[in-house]
């Protein structure tokens, strides 16, 4: 067999066969597949798709390319959720602290930035010393004695996603479904969780920039599950603007602590005790979805929801004083305020989340190529939201900058991220649809 062919064939809309399969990713992770053949394929895949069965074999391929974990001795049910990504999504860092207080464990594998969007192992290390490379061992262990883990990707989980996800970040090859769906449950099922949430975002700010396309990965994904033996719940949620008010790293690590403190957005608010309540009623954990939303709701108005954050911090490493010192993470020199045109009021229509995010990466924030650092500290903060009134001459966004030539160089692209409508603009509903 040669790789080569293998290009050649999904080129052409062929199906691979299982054993096709199997030896394109033994060679991604012996090296015989060097990544230029790696991305041709990736590339011709994008263009071609895969069967159902197809991704169904590469994701078990992909899961298998590493250790599988086995959590049954931790406890019946453990929990994960994964986001197949967008702006401004910092959820993570509130559900696995909220769902482990609410007395399910938390098994979490995440990523880093992909594309335009932002990935929570990024996020988490704006965290001085938050150490997100946990060996197996050690993820077990913390699932065990804190309930919860966010572990990026390691050499042993799930390997052979991590290096096709490092290509496909730079050689635009990520809005795919069957790689997209395979990315994710590769990892899910090797994670070890049986309890599984994932939330497909729709819209620009998305893979999917349509709900027909989301509802099309979420179908994707929960029949993988089912042939693969690991039954999922999918649903859909809107990104068509940056979800919270915050885009940037230690900017989006604020908004997430300040949400466990009960003064974050509403929206990211509501997103995790929508995606949360859903897990805890499947889990038996409550009666139904209003039941499961008092809980967890209360449980933020106590604290325990931020005290389990700080354990998580602890446990990986990371200083816990964050959680009452912001300061600690790498800071932005200057702040600027990107200001609406000086007359009239007006609606915000539409909030570009996409060009937010291609804007955070010209100053830094992404990576260009494989292995890039990133600057933690850049970032927006949104005034105002789809639906929000704005006044002439009120401040849009305030901008974290390097310099002021930075912020002047991105200023122009920030403000079309914005369209405006003279009358009222109503709010969409930002859960779209579940499918299971
Ligand atoms: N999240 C993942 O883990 N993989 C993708 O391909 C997209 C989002």
């Amino acid at each position: 067999m040669r790789m080569v062919d293998l290009i050649l064939a999904k080129r052409a809309g062929n199906e691979h066969s299982n054993q096709e399969i199997k030896f394109l990713v033994d060679g991604i992770m012996n090296g015989a597949v060097p990544d230029y053949q790696l991305s041709a394929w990736l590339m011709a895949v994008c263009w071609r798709g895969l069967s159902d069965n197809e991704t169904a074999w590469l994701t078990d391929g992909m899961c298998n390319s590493g250790d599988v974990l086995d959590l049954s001795a931790v406890a019946d049910l453990i929990g994960d959720k994964h986001s197949t990504g967008g702006v401004g999504d910092k959820t993570t860092l509130v559900f696995v602290p909220l769902l482990a207080a609410a007395g399910i464990p938390m098994a979490k594998l995440s990523g880093r930035g992909l594309g335009h969007t932002g990935g929570t192992i990024d996020k988490l290390e704006s965290i001085p010393g938050f150490r997100t490379n946990l060996g197996k061992d050690e993820f077990v262990k913390q699932v065990k004695d804190v309930s919860m883990a966010i572990a990026g990707q390691t050499a042993e989980l799930a390997p052979a996603d991590g290096k096709i996800y490092a290509l496909r970040d730079v050689t635009g090859t990520v809005e795919s479904i069957p790689l997209i769906a395979a990315s994710v449950m590769s990892k899910k099922l090797a994670a070890g969780a049986n309890l599984i949430i994932l939330d497909v975002k729709a819209g620009r700010g998305a893979f999917m920039d349509t709900v027909d396309k989301a509802k099309n990965l979420a179908t994707t994904m929960v029949a993988v599950g089912k042939a693969l033996g690991r039954p999922v719940t999918a649903v859909v949620t809107d990104m068509e603007q940056p979800l919270g008010n915050a885009v940037g790293h230690t900017l989006e690590v604020i908004e997430a602590i300040e949400t466990l403190k009960g003064r974050g957005p509403k929206d990211l608010e509501e997103l995790c005790l929508s995606l949360g309540s859903m897990a805890l009623v499947t889990a038996g954990k409550a009666k139904d979805e209003k039941e499961a939303r008092v809980r967890l709701s209360k449980l933020i108005s106590d604290g325990v929801a931020l005290e389990y954050f700080q354990k998580l911090v602890k446990a990986q490493g990371g200083d816990p004083s964050v959680i009452d010192n912001y300061e600690i993470m790498p800071q932005a020199k200057h702040q600027f305020e990107l200001m609406a045109e000086p007359n009239g009021t007006k609606w915000v229509e539409h909030l570009d989340g996409r060009k937010i995010a291609e804007t955070l990466k010209l100053m830094g924030a992404g990576r260009v190529k494989k292995g890039d650092s990133i600057d933690l500290s850049v970032g927006v903060v949104l005034k105002g939201k789809v639906g929000s009134e704005i006044k002439g001459g009120d401040s849009l966004a305030t901008v974290y900058a390097d310099s002021e030539e930075q912020f002047k160089s991105v200023k122009d692209k920030l403000l079309s991220a914005f369209t405006f409508n003279a009358n009222r603009v109503d709010q969409s509903p930002l859960v779209k649809a579940s499918v299971s």
